[in-house]
């Protein structure tokens, strides 16, 4: 049996909305990510992708119900190396270098000793080894979201959570990362969550999520099927 990474059990997340109204933009859903998944999060903006790939990842906490890491130990211990996060917006440091930042999470584990090794392989195999010295703010939106995706794997994570990660690419240069990461992540056990727009790339995970006004549905056709009956 695929061990499981990710349990959330009936979970719900509020918001304020500034008046005595409360948001719930995630409506109680469960889920479970297993070992080498592979899962695209599609919906409509606003839906609430974000909000849950914050909860599976242990960045928020549910207003209701319960999320668990099995055999991963408890929140305070899902250091980098476990769950990575690629964010939709901007989350380089801007004080450090492309390489810098790519090597962070092996630094703060305290694998300082082939950080640099390791992150320049990364950058050579998105074809941004040619930066590695720029600061973030001399890259294009582009640049800098693959950046964040070299980042996510260069602690080989368990699960990496990639929130639109192509969102600033070209419709081409987009299935061109994916393609990169999915052949870095390819007969490993790391699962991945991609929440996407773009239904192409959706198509190319074998387990499709949805969300539309914070309700979870799970049990789509799987990609394989949806080819098969084409
Ligand atoms: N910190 C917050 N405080 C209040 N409301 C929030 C907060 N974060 C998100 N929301 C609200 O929750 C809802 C879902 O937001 P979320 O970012 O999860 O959507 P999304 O599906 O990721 O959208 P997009 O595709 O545009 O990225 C939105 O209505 C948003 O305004
Ligand atoms: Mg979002």
């Amino acid at each position: 049996m695929t061990e499981s990474l990710v349990e959330a059990k009936d979970i719900a997340k509020d918001f304020p909305d500034g008046t005595s109204y409360v948001n719930t933009v995630v409506q109680p859903s469960s889920c479970q990510i297993g070992c080498g998944d592979r899962i695209a999060l599609t919906g409509p903006s606003g839906s609430g992708k974000s909000t849950l790939l914050y909860l599976l990842g242990g960045l928020d906490v549910p207003t209701r119900g319960v999320v668990t890491w099995p055999m991963r130990g408890p929140h305070e211990d899902l250091i980098p190396e476990k769950i990575t996060y690629v964010f939709q917006s901007q989350s380089l440091f801007p004080a450090l270098t492309v390489v810098e930042n790519v090597a962070l999470p092996l630094v703060v584990s305290g694998r300082q000793d082939f950080a640099d090794q390791r992150s320049m392989a990364l950058l050579a195999e998105f074809e941004l080894d040619g930066l590695a010295d720029k600061l973030p703010d001399e890259l294009s939106g582009g640049q800098a979201q693959r950046v964040a995706l070299a980042r996510a794997l260069v602690t080989q994570p368990l699960l990496i959570l990639a929130d639109e990660p192509t969102g600033q690419l070209d419709a081409a240069t987009a299935r061109s990362l994916i393609d990169v990461l999915l052949r870095h992540i390819e007969g490993t056990s790391t699962a991945l969550l991609i929440a996407t727009h773009d239904l192409k790339i959706a198509e190319r995970m074998e387990t499709q999520w949805s969300m539309r006004h914070g309700v979870l549905e799970t049990d789509i056709r799987s990609s394989v099927e949806l080819v098969a009956v084409k």
